[in-house]
């Protein structure tokens, strides 16, 4: 099947057209981010008047990138959740008028089910494996046992991981979305520099919690507030970088060794991580342990990666109906249950 796919759910507005659920033809993403770090964060209100300005723009150079046309599409990929509602109905609205106007089938995907089968772009990966998903709104692990069979089997209690990077990048005094700027500041950094807690690493149970280190970030550059530039700089950002890993490499730990599973997929766009990546490679080959971590412009927000899934569910029937809402939550062990 030739599919379309759209991703509105928070500050990019991306289009791709993929073959198959497995062949990239093209992948387009324009970023709002320049717009949003004005302000610290993402407006919701901007967000959706960008994505309305940038929308049809984007698909059609997803489809001249791709070298085809709206004719040859044979379905619709689109987030329908969860993220910023206003952001997702762009992508769902437009969605449903093409395969309407074309009458072709449309799927409503949930955005962390693209993230985690993003991988399957790149890579041959067999199910069942481990999927740890690590981005701004998200921290989880999951067990995935096949195409909308997702077990939450940990998360976090309050910051994701990218949440914790973009806060602590902005305590630094660092633009956001920091979390690329504080990866490239720590590669010259000494992560021992720095005493910083690592939250519930010792706990019994799969969860995160990264408050405590945001408030630590926060306690340390207000104690040290005239010395955090220069190399002091690249050690806190090194430090911080190595407690966060830490902590995602010894809750991935446990869950391989508690589920038996030999297979392990990182995503999201904090799996861009130069450190997370690298310490993930070396506990993969400590536990014999089969890593798939797709490459950059997979693991950040994009939206060929909702073709993966979206491809599955148009060939097995089940197809979205038109009168489909977009969902700013949607839990992922729902997913897949006829709840589409
Ligand atoms: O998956 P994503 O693009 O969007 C969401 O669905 O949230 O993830 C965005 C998050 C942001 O918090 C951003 O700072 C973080 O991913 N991020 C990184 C890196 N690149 C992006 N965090 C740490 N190191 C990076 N290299
Ligand atoms: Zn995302």
């Amino acid at each position: 099947m030739l599919l379309l796919s759209i991703e509105t759910s928070c500050d990019e507005t991306a289009a791709a057209v993929v073959r198959d659920g497995r062949k990239m033809l093209s992948s387009v993403v324009s970023s709002q981010i320049a717009i949003h770090a004005e302000y610290g964060g993402v407006v919701p209100e901007i967000a959706s008047r960008k994505h309305l300005e940038m929308i049809t723009p984007v698909i059609t150079q997803a489809l001249a990138d791709a070298d085809t046309d709206l004719s040859a599409l044979e379905g619709i990929a689109v987030t329908r959740g969860p993220g910023l509602l206003g952001a997702l109905l762009v992508g769902l609205s437009t969605a449903k008028a093409i395969a309407a106007a074309l009458g072709i089938p449309f799927v409503g995907v949930h955005h962390i089910e693209g993230h985690i089968l993003a991988a399957f772009l790149e890579q041959a990966v067999e199910f069942p494996f481990l999927a740890l998903v690590v981005s701004g709104g998200h921290t989880h692990i999951y067990r995935v046992d096949g195409f909308g069979h997702y077990q939450t089997l940990g998360r976090t209690r309050d910051d994701a991981a990218g949440e914790a990077f973009d806060k602590s990048a902005k305590i630094m005094g660092l633009e956001y979305p920091g979390g690329a700027m504080i990866d490239n500041l720590a590669r010259q950094g000494d992560g021992k520099a720095v005493r910083l807690p690592r939250p519930l690493i010792n706990d019994n149970s799969l969860n995160f919690s990264f408050s405590g280190l945001k408030t630590a970030m926060l306690q340390y550059v207000s104690k040290n507030r005239d010395s955090v530039h220069g190399q002091h700089l690249h050690d806190l950002c090194a430090s911080f970088q190595q407690a966060v890993c830490d902590v995602l490499v010894a809750k991935t730990e446990a869950a391989l060794m508690q589920t038996g599973l030999k297979r392990l997929v990182v995503a999201g766009g904090v799996a861009c991580n130069s450190g997370l990546r690298l310490h993930m490679g070396q506990l993969a080959g400590r536990l014999g342990v089969q890593l798939h971590i797709p490459g950059p412009a997979l693991c950040g927000d994009n939206a060929a990666m909702l073709a993966v899934p979206g491809n599955f569910y148009l060939e097995n029937g089940m197809a979205s109906e038109q009168c489909l809402d977009a969902t700013a939550t949607w839990d992922m062990d729902k997913v897949g249950r006829g709840s589409l």
